[in-house]
């Protein structure tokens, strides 16, 4: 299968295993040399002789420890063999992809020249040098950018001048969105806009640059600009651009200046148009004009020759040293893949050509891109630091396309690189919490504001220094208004007033931005704009708990007072009825039953219905039957009225009977005669309702009282007698520490919510990141993180949440307070009976005593 086998066990090896390259580099490697006759025409046979005196000159003098076979082809559709470890084609774009494609498989070296604007093949598996005419690098240069994806463009807005001869721009509309499709890269939509410049004074050319930029409107066209202009143009559109707020911290421009060289650039220059937020880059001309530039076909096949065969030779020398230090066995095991070979090889030869490649090496472009983002906000610098600088980030050369140290647009791919803001805060729980050691030290950030901050500060790779102003709240707690002693705690809706100094601070940019949560209200978008809203607090009010009502007269409640009172008539008067109906009936005196006795008294027959409605019947049944269908219809009474009440007591017994409670503004001023309520000093809802309209607002706000002090309100709230608003959040602070302090649900909250005030942070006016701030908080309300991080600092529920109107309702026992009521009217039944007793006795006393008096005449 191999011809040139150096006879070895490890050879054996591999061939059996089938292999398709042998195990040592020793052996003559097959180069297959394919130069396209249609593609170079007259140039074909002049090449080829030079391409061949160069084999022969390199296997003599450079590959000295192997050799190398060479294959001539003179088309490009020919099979490639498999015994073939690299190739060294000079045809057409189509016709170098279409071989490319076709080995790629094998793992083959590749490398390709071939003609200008077309697509590299993939750095990590070929080389590919395009052909360039000498200034008309620049759609190569686009379409290697383009390709590398060093840009990645939907869409772009095309600017161009005069520069750029008609026959370029073709060409360079196509290399920007030709169809890649093997290379994954978008295809841009394009919008061309041509500036006249030859030949046209200096006040029309400004005149077209505003008109043409002005007509550009970011939402059709894209955010993405390509300007292919001259030198002196430059400024003139960075200018419009600014002024026209075209450059800002979501657009991109790349301005491709193509009439500098290595003498004629100043670059620097354009460095004082940069402004915060840009993302600016510039592609500049560095060719340099010289005797000692070289270039075309010969050059590039000599060159890549030349890396090649040295490549190998390195190589060879290298795999023959390992194997000669191991075992047969160990190498078959250690020797290197034909991929590990390829790219080994492809690596020596880049390096080579990177230090000594001299073909077309004159042509080079830079790139820079303006190092804008939070350089404003750079303390320690000096003034003149402070503005933007231009950093380089890639070059590029025909030879070997761009090669990249840094992003295009480095804001774009890292936002504020790692820069560091000032910040300024103050402590404000639970929006910002400012945690200091015994000695005074701050340690720690938190609350939701600095939660939202480190993650923006992820986002968009910033760092941030702290400045921390302490005011009012400390100073103030000595003042009369000790209402005050909570709001060290925990926040209330106080922080409607912005203190002038953060505000200071943050329209003269010491500091980035406010990292603390102000109301937005009109008066003070005046002075700075505000983010969007990191959370939105609605006011409620804080009520005592509606109590449980007293169960003393459970046992009364499952009838209404008339209820009672009918059965009550009912009883009284169903015993006359009895009586009288007995009475008259003519049984007795027919069958000659005595009358006395049993139900021939009133009172009899009151007891003996009560007894009925008791369930306890009578001794005595009436015997005639007119009596019997009264007390019958009485028992069936008796039935329904009894099996109700035992129902409905259970029922009570169970469902324990509530006050009714406040719930609504309309029920609280409904009670204005017998409860009082108070508004937080100073609260966004306090100038509002100050304003209110709707009369039953403007009572609320007019008739508020002045809380004496915390304790003295809270008392007040949990006896039923005041009300305080406050936000939702604030209140369920209170209502936390009311109960930890009492262990009972003295408080709840209102149902209704009024007011929604929003709470942001603050940014100077003119700042260009607003924008990407919003973007951000928006994406954290998206995914709910916001309101998860809001709900870690409120107080966690407890058992006075759970129910508020309602009291726990399944498994209750019956205890001594349901059952209170029986065993008082037992005891009234009891005191009733003592005093029945005596005045039996008295009675029984008065009467003996009387009859003592009186002597009885003897009568026989
Ligand atoms: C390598 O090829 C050259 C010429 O093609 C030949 O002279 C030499 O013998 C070959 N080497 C081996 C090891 O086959
Ligand atoms: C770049 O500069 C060189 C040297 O001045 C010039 O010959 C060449 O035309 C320039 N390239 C372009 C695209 O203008
Ligand atoms: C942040 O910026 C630094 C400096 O430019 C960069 O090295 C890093 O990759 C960036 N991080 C992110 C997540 O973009
Ligand atoms: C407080 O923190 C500071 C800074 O981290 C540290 O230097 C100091 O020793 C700490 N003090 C105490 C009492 O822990
Ligand atoms: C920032 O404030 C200015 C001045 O009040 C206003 O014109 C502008 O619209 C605000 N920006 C945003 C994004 O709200
Ligand atoms: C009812 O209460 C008892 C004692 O308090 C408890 O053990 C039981 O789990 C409760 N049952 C239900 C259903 O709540």
């Amino acid at each position: 299968m191999w011809p040139e086998l150096v006879v070895g066990a490890a050879f054996v090896c591999a061939v059996t295993r089938g292999d398709n390259f042998p195990s040592l580099l020793t052996t003559n490697a097959t180069l297959a040399v394919i130069i396209d006759r249609e593609y170079l025409g007259s140039e074909y046979s002049p090449i080829k002789h030079a391409i061949e005196s160069y084999l022969v000159f390199a296997k003599r003098e450079i590959l000295k420890h192997g050799g190398v076979n060479i294959q001539y082809y003179s088309w490009t559709s020919i099979s490639l063999k498999k015994d073939i470890m690299a190739i060294l084609s000079v045809a057409s774009c189509s016709d170098t992809w279409r071989l490319f494609r076709a080995a790629e498989d094998q793992h083959l070296l590749h490398m390709a020249i071939s003609e200008t604007d077309c697509p590299r093949l993939p750095p990590d598996k070929a080389i590919t040098v395009p052909l360039i005419t000498k200034g008309e690098e620049l759609p190569q240069l686009l379409l290697d950018l383009r390709t590398t994806k060093i840009y990645n463009w939907k869409s772009a807005v095309v600017v161009y001048d005069d520069t750029l001869s008609r026959d370029l721009v073709t060409r360079v509309v196509k290399s920007l969105t030709a169809d890649s499709s093997n290379l994954r890269v978008n295809t841009a939509a394009l919008s061309l806009l041509k500036l006249e410049t030859r030949r046209t004074p200096m006040n029309v050319i400004r005149a077209s640059i505003k008109d043409i930029l002005s007509s550009v409107s970011i939402k059709t066209v894209g955010r993405n600009f390509l300007a292919i202009v001259a030198f002196e143009i430059v400024e003139l559109i960075m200018e419009y651009a600014k002024s026209l707020k075209l450059a800002d911290t979501k657009n991109q421009w790349l301005y491709v200046i193509s009439n500098t060289n290595f003498k004629y650039k100043d670059i620097k220059r354009f460095k004082q148009l940069l402004s915060e937020g840009d993302n600016v880059s510039f592609l500049y001309n560095n060719t340099v004009k010289s005797s000692t530039c070289t270039g075309g076909l010969q050059c590039h096949c000599e060159e890549i020759l030349s890396g090649f065969t040295r490549a190998l030779d390195e190589a060879i020398v290298l795999e023959f040293e390992t194997s000669s230090q191991v075992s047969d066995e160990e190498w078959e095991a250690i020797r290197p893949s034909k991929l590990d070979r390829r790219t080994s090889l492809l690596q020596s030869i880049k390096t080579y050509l990177l230090q000594y490649g001299e073909c077309d090496n004159c042509t080079s472009w830079l790139m820079k891109a303006g190092d804008t983002w939070g350089r404003e906000y750079q303390q320690n610098a000096s003034s003149s630091d402070s503005s933007a600088e231009l950093m380089s980030v890639g070059k590029w050369r025909p030879s070997d396309g761009p090669s990249m140290s840094n992003e295009l647009f480095p804001h774009v791919a890292h936002g504020f690189r790692r820069r560091n803001l000032p910040l300024v805060s103050f402590h404000n729980p639970p929006w910002q919490i400012i945690k200091t050691n015994e000695s005074g030290a701050i340690v720690e950030y938190t609350g939701l504001i600095f939660d939202v901050v480190k993650e923006l500060a992820n986002t968009l790779n910033f760092t941030y220094t702290v400045d921390v102003v302490k005011f009012g709240r400390d100073s103030d707690n000595n003042s009369s208004n000790s209402i005050r002693e909570w709001s060290t705690e925990v926040a209330t809706a106080e922080t409607n007033f912005i203190p002038e100094l953060i505000i200071e601070m943050v329209k003269n940019k010491t500091v980035a931005f406010g990292a603390c949560a102000f109301t937005i209200t009109d008066k003070s978008k005046r002075d700075v704009n505000f983010t969007k809203a990191i959370s939105v607090q609605s006011y409620t009010f804080l009520v005592s708990r509606p109590r449980e009502l007293s169960r003393a007269l459970l046992f009364m409640s499952p009838f209404t007072g008339d209820t009672w009172l009918c059965l009550s008539a009912a009883i009284i008067s169903m015993g006359p009825i009895l009586y009288y109906i007995h009475r008259f009936s003519p049984v007795y005196d027919y069958k000659g039953i005595s009358k006395k006795g049993g139900l021939s008294s009133i009172e009899n027959c009151i007891w003996y219905m009560y007894g009925a409605l008791l369930q306890q019947g009578g001794m005595h049944l009436p015997q005639s039957d007119s009596a019997r269908i009264i007390v019958g219809s009485w028992w069936l009474v008796v039935l329904v009225v009894a099996t109700t009440y035992c129902g409905n007591l259970v029922a009570f017994l169970t469902f324990p009977k509530v006050d009714i409670p406040i719930t609504t503004i309309d029920e609280l001023l409904g009670h204005r005669d017998t409860v009082t309520w108070s508004l937080t000093k100073g609260s966004y809802l306090e100038t509002n309702l100050k304003y209110a309209t709707e009369p039953k607002y403007r009572e609320l706000y007019e008739k508020k009282i002045e809380p004496r002090s915390y304790k003295w309100m809270i008392k007040n709230i949990v006896d039923g007698k005041h009300v305080h608003i406050d936000w939702k959040m604030t209140l369920q602070y209170i209502m936390k520490k009311q109960y930890l302090e009492s262990d009972r649900c003295d408080l709840a909250l209102g149902l209704d919510e009024f007011y929604n005030e929003q709470l942001a942070m603050i940014m100077a006016q003119d700042t260009p990141y607003l924008e990407i701030f919003n973007d951000q908080i928006k994406k954290l309300h998206q995914v709910g993180l916001i309101e998860k991080w809001l709900k870690d600092y409120l107080p966690k529920k407890d058992r006075c949440w759970k129910n508020r109107h309602l009291v726990e309702v399944n498994n209750h026992t019956v205890n001594m307070d349901d059952m209170q009521g029986s065993f008082f009217v037992l005891f009234l039944g009891f005191l009733l009976s003592l005093l029945v007793t005596v005045s039996e006795k008295l009675w029984h006393k008065y009467v003996t005593k009387k009859r003592k008096k009186i002597i009885q005449p003897f009568t026989t």
